[in-house]
């Protein structure tokens, strides 16, 4: 399987996007601190998503999943285990997000470490030092790490970096926990403020200080809930890049402007035009035909976010003049630079930061995506080269999107996923294409 892309007329039309990835994973995690049935809405069917279903199964949960309404049934009330087997948690680095969840119910889990991805290491270091803290004894012995806890504690917990996974981890601990717990310089991204929605609509009382502390006090028991998840501003993300590098006008209809304020800013450094909708809701987008390069520096919410790096970097690549791009969030997410140079890009590296010259083409080239966010900047990059792009690895496409080659086909994109490779060459027909 790949995911083949062809240069694309400039896009235009509206679309609407699903419930954000990294909102319903940590979400369906957190419904084992409930007993019954719980409805979650606008369900993207991404792997990720299939992946977390088969790990909830693996617990005891029974569920079901409407495809066509994206409607998730979970029902915990049968959960009778706290052990996850190794291969389910490799799948996925968010299967650590049910240790908070079941050292609360089970005051016991039993988890395989989650390993790092091309991105970067990846501890867990703050999750475990603080599970620590509120008294988790862990054990690491053979494929698992053994954690078990008499009582947990409410404790103050101070997070060295904001990480979304700890602060999202340790909150739902805490929920659980009698007395006062505060995460001080915790992450506030629109995925841990929609899990903190669901938390209260169980019954928890949260509450947030400036500048990132979050208050939580315990509580006995939580109930099921029924929510509508927020919407996916990195999905929004994709879409108003394909938009840019195709010089096009599109309209996100149920986009949240707000949570993408860093991000929007930089579009109009650029020079493209974007606007709240006819109701004061959604993104209007309509791109310039001159776009001027912009540098930028990743940073945690509400900073221009690592997410979006990528794919933001892809539209450079067009751009007139010269972009410096400093990955900050992870040590090793500059890996897409390779295949979009495949491609004709000139990009060259300084530790964390990637400078990108602006060029007046890009060319078809088989290139293979190396993570989510990868994937989404080179079918970005192929919408734009001339001739066609091939792209490998999409289980990292599957992972992250529910059909985006879909949705952006609807909106005039030259995208679709394909089954067999025939084409010998994928490059462009253009002989200059032939020397990178
Ligand atoms: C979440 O990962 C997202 N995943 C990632 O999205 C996203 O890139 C990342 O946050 C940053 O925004 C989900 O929500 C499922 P962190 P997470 O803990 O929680 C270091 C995507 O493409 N760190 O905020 O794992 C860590 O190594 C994915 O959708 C420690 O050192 O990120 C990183 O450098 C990719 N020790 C930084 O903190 C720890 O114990 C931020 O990590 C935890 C984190």
């Amino acid at each position: 399987m790949y995911v083949e892309i062809k240069q694309s007329p400039e896009l235009s039309g509206e679309v609407s996007l699903y419930g954000a990835k990294n909102a319903v994973l940590v979400i369906m995690a957190s419904l084992l601190l409930t007993s019954g049935k719980s409805l979650l809405k606008n369900v993207p069917a991404s792997s990720d998503v299939l992946h977390m279903i088969t790990l909830l199964e693996s617990l005891g949960a029974v569920i079901s999943f409407d495809h066509e309404t994206h409607e998730l049934w979970v029902d915990t009330s049968s959960v009778d285990k706290w052990r996850v087997h190794p291969d389910i948690m490799k799948k996925m680095r968010a299967s650590i997000l049910v240790m908070g969840p079941l050292l609360a119910r089970f005051s016991r889990a039993d988890i395989a470490l989650p390993g790092g991805c091309v991105i970067g290491t990846r501890p867990i270091d703050f999750h475990l030092k603080n599970f620590s803290k509120m008294g988790v004894e862990i054990q690491s012995g053979g494929a698992y790490l053994k954690t078990h806890v008499r009582q947990l504690s409410a404790k103050d917990l101070v997070l060295e970096y904001p990480s979304i996974g700890a602060t999202e981890n340790l909150m739902m601990a805490a929920v659980c926990a009698p007395g006062t717990t505060r995460i001080i310089n915790a992450a506030l991204e629109p995925e841990v403020l929609d899990l903190i929605t669901v938390l209260q609509k169980m019954g928890a009382q949260i509450a947030i200080e400036p500048p990132a502390t979050i208050i939580i006090k315990g509580e006995d028991a939580l109930k099921p809930i029924e929510h509508e998840l927020v919407v996916d501003r990195l999905e929004a993300g994709a879409f108003l890049l394909a938009a840019a590098i195709t010089g096009g006008t599109v309209f996100l209809s149920n986009a949240n402007k707000d949570h993408l304020a860093v991000f929007l800013l930089k579009l109009e450094e650029m020079g493209h035009l974007v606007r709240s909708g006819p109701k004061g809701t959604g993104i209007l987008f309509k791109a310039t035909k001159s776009p001027q390069a912009v540098s930028f520096k990743t940073a945690p919410y509400p900073g221009f976010p690592t997410d979006l790096q990528a794919p933001m970097m892809a539209i450079q690549c067009l751009a007139q003049g010269r972009s410096v791009i400093d990955e900050t969030v992870f040590e090793n997410r500059l890996v897409h630079i390779r295949e979009l140079q495949k491609m004709g890009a000139q990009i060259s590296v300084e530790g964390s930061k990637a400078m990108v010259t602006g060029v007046d083409e890009l060319y078809g080239a088989s290139v293979i995506a190396s993570d989510i966010r990868a994937s989404c900047a080179l079918a970005i990059a192929g919408l734009a080269a001339k001739g066609t792009t091939i792209m490998t690895g999409i289980s990292h496409w599957r992972r992250g999107y529910d059909h985006l080659e879909k949705k952006l086909a609807s909106l005039g994109a030259s995208i679709a996923l394909s089954h067999s490779l025939h084409l010998t060459k994928p490059l462009s027909e253009t002989k200059s294409a032939q020397k990178y």
